[in-house]
Order: C-alpha cells, then sequence, then structure tokens
C-alpha cells in the first residue's frame, strides 16, 4: 500500500483561480495558507513523499503548506523535500546544518511559518492525517489555542508501540501531571496543531534540546494556553526505524528538572557534572601511570594529569553533553585547546576560592566543595560561551 503511494510521488497540485489579478501580482500576493504543518525529519527519505501524498488528501478544501525540518539527514531527504517543493510550492523545506534535535527542528519549523495555524507531526506516517481537518476545525471555532491529538483517550489502542515504551508512556504522563500541573492525557505526544501567533511568545523560552516540545509548550503556557484533545490511534511506521527509543528517558528527564527549577539547573549542567565526576577516575588514572613511568617531580605529575582529566572531560562533553552541537575536525581541536585553558583557570579559581573559605573559618570539606562548585560553575559557564557557542 505504501509503496503503491510512494510509486505516485509529487502529484500536481490544482491552484486556486484568482481571476482579477494579473500573473506578476498574483505571485507577490499570494497570502501565506491557513495551515502549515511541521514535519522534523531524520532520515526519512523513503516516507516524505507518501506523507505529501496523504497531507494533500486529507486536506482538500484547507490551504496548507508542508515544512520539512531536516538535520541534514545523511539519507538526503533535505534534497529530496527540495525536489518536491520545486515542482509543488506547497512543500518547503529547512535542512539545518550542524544542529540535532527534534524540538529545536519543530520550534524552527512553527517560527518559519506565517499561516494562522501550525501543526506538528512525525514524518513517517504513525499520526493519522485524517484527523487535521478536525484540528482545524476546532481552532477556527476560536475558544481553542492549542488542540493535541491524544493516544490515551477513550482507552484507544496504539499498534505503535512496543509494551516497555508504552508503560515508560503511561509513568512518565503521570509523573507530568503531578509534578509540572500538565492536565493533559497524552503531553508526550508528537501530534498537535497550535495558533501561530502563541508561538512567538512562547518560543524565546521554549527548549530546542530533547523531543518533549508538546510538553514544554503546555508547560510553559500553562496558565495562558486554551486546550483540546482529540482522540487518534498511534499507528505503525512506514518504513525507517525510531529515533527515540533510546533517548526518550533521558530527555523527559532533562525536561523535567528545567521546568520543575524554573530553568535554573539545566540538565546540561548535570551532564557537564557527570562527566567531571569521571574525570577525577581520569585524572587518577594518569597520576598513577605518570608516577610509575618516573617522571620527575610531583608537581609535573599532577598539572600533566590534570591536562589529561581535561582532555578526558572535553571528549566526553563534546559527544554528550554538546551532542547536538559536537565539533569535528579543526574546530574539535581548536575547541580543545580553549578547553584546556578555561579549565585551568578554572582550577586555579577553584583553590583560591576553597582557601579563601578554609581561611574564614569553616570545615575543610566545605572550603574544598565550596571551591569544587566553583570550578565547575566556571568551567560550564565559560566553555559554553566560548567552546560551544551555539549553547
Ligand atoms: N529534524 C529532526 N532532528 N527530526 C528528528 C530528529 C532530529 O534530531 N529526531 C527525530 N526526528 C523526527 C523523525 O524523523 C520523525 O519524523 C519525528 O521526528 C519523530 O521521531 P520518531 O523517531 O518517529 O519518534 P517516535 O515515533 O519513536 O516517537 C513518537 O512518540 C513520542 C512519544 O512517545 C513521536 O511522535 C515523538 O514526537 C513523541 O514524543
Ligand atoms: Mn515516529
Amino acid at each position: 500500500m505504501a509503496q503503491q503511494i510512494l510509486e505516485k510521488t509529487a502529484v500536481p497540485t490544482p491552484r486556486v483561480e484568482a481571476p482579477t489579478l494579473v500573473p506578476a501580482q498574483q505571485s507577490t500576493l499570494a497570502p501565506a495558507p491557513e495551515l502549515s504543518v511541521i514535519l522534523p525529519s531524520f532520515n526519512e527519505r523513503a516516507n516524505i513523499p507518501v506523507m505529501v501524498e496523504r497531507l494533500s488528501r486529507a486536506l482538500d478544501g484547507i490551504d496548507w503548506e508542508v515544512i520539512i525540518v531536516d538535520d541534514n539527514s545523511p539519507d538526503g531527504t533535505a534534497a529530496l523535500a527540495r525536489g518536491l517543493g520545486a515542482q509543488d510550492r506547497r512543500v518547503r523545506s529547512i535542512r539545518r546544518i550542524g544542529r540535532r534535535g527534534l524540538a529545536g527542528a519543530c520550534v524552527e519549523g512553527m517560527l518559519a511559518s506565517s499561516a494562522r495555524y501550525v501543526a506538528v507531526m512525525d514524518a513517517d506516517g504513525q499520526h493519522d492525517e485524517t484527523l487535521l481537518a478536525a484540528m482545524v476545525a476546532k481552532l477556527r471555532q476560536g475558544d481553542t489555542d492549542l488542540v493535541v491529538a491524544s493516544r490515551y483517550i477513550d482507552g484507544t489502542i496504539n499498534t505503535g508501540f512496543s509494551a516497555a515504551r508504552a508503560k515508560a508512556s503511561h509513568w512518565s504522563t503521570a509523573l507530568t501531571r503531578t509534578l509540572l500541573k500538565v492536565n493533559l492525557t497524552d503531553p508526550m505526544s508528537g501530534f498537535f496543531m497550535l495558533r501561530r501567533d502563541v508561538i512567538d511568545d512562547l518560543a524565546p523560552k521554549l527548549s530546542t534540546q530533547g523531543f518533549k516540545i508538546l510538553l514544554d509548550i503546555a508547560a510553559t503556557g500553562r496558565d495562558t494556553l486554551r486546550v483540546t484533545e482529540l482522540p487518534f490511534v498511534f499507528g505503525a511506521r512506514l518504513h525507517g526505524e525510531s529515533k527515540l527509543d533510546a533517548r526518550v528517558a533521558l530527555d523527559f528527564g532533562q525536561l523535567l528538572l528545567a521546568k520543575l527549577t524554573n530553568d535554573a539547573i539545566s540538565y546540561r549542567f548535570v551532564l557537564f557534572c557527570l562527566v567531571g565526576l569521571t574525570g577525577i577516575g581520569a585524572h587518577m588514572t594518569a597520576l598513577a601511570a605518570l608516577h610509575g613511568l618516573g617522571v620527575p617531580g610531583f608537581g609535573l605529575q599532577q598539572t600533566i594529569a590534570t591536562m589529561v582529566a581535561i582532555a578526558w572531560n572535553y571528549v566526553f562533553n563534546n559527544a554528550y553533553t554538546y551532542r547536538d552541537q559536537r565539533l569535528t575536525g579543526w574546530a574539535f581541536v581548536r575547541g580543545l585547546i580553549v578547553f584546556e585553558l578555561v579549565c585551568s583557570v578554572g582550577a586555579i579559581s577553584n583553590v583560591g576560592v576553597a582557601s579563601l573559605i578554609y581561611a574564614g573559618g569553616p570545615s575543610w570539606w566545605i572550603a574544598g566543595l565550596g571551591g569544587a562548585v566553583m570550578g565547575a560553575v566556571w568551567n560550564y559557564t565559560v566553555s559554553a560561551a566560548v567552546v560551544w557557542k551555539a549553547a
């Protein structure tokens, strides 16, 4: 079935005639459509033509466009999307370079729209596009700002979920409702539609990392947004595989932490500190090795071990803490040098602050902890600004 649809891609679009306008005016005055459907994509090449085909059928009678926001997928999704757009102006696309992340892609796609309404859905066919017309109808009534397609109303059966994933989803939903006071049956849904003007206010406060874009929107706008939920059945993917499985829990933890602490503690900072803790192990191992090799002088041994530990931290922060802005090639080398310098200053300020606290009287461990926290905050803040600049 999917294969059949795939074969008849890029069906020519019937254009609405505007008889009173001459062609030049027609092209400059064509207003934005009523609805933009944002399809975040990573390696969805085989699914995109099917999605466009399905959207044009489901949205017959509605003025719509689709915006495919692709993070430079290796399978060439972006080129394919642009090709479809060349034949059909309802198909727009954004190719993001050097960035990864579902939430950020959704925000960027929504901001690129001038439509009255924007929808977000998976690009893999898991979300029932026939619900879109009902969602538009709901928003047109004017008493709703956000329509959520929920997998958990009316005991809907979902075929797109493994048993473990279903359990995790239920559990995290309960947690969100209690902790974040977001009153949705399905705050993790990736399928929703909202008024475009709402996004301008919310966007600066939304996290660009992670997957839980709806939860973020609902939690950030919980005092102002009027929300309606509609049921749908979460289907199976057409082609390819899920990108989320391994990282869903991590992502959830991140958003929960950020929202609960009013953005005071970022998940990035927690990861940065965890990497720093493993750095202590790297430090001690290097020190033992240098000692064993008979490198002259403890001062020199300790200095080299410190540099090794900083390099270790750099590699792991670059791979995990900043995996969405990972540095490669020369940028990686440059980053390493800058990180070494930043953290050396961090180490000096750590000792300075600790000595100061110690001199003031409290116990050795309060002084030590104070110094370590000071060092960590310094390293984190400064490296975010000068090493991974886009943070
Ligand atoms: N641009 C971009 N960048 N798109 C991404 C990225 C990314 O880093 N990661 C995933 N996507 C795209 C996928 O290509 C897909 O179109 C959509 O985002 C959702 O990713 P899937 O890999 O299909 O996720 P899922 O089906 O396992 O998860 C679904 O359920 C979750 C709730 O449990 C999605 O609907 C999620 O949005 C939802 O939170
Ligand atoms: Mn999916």
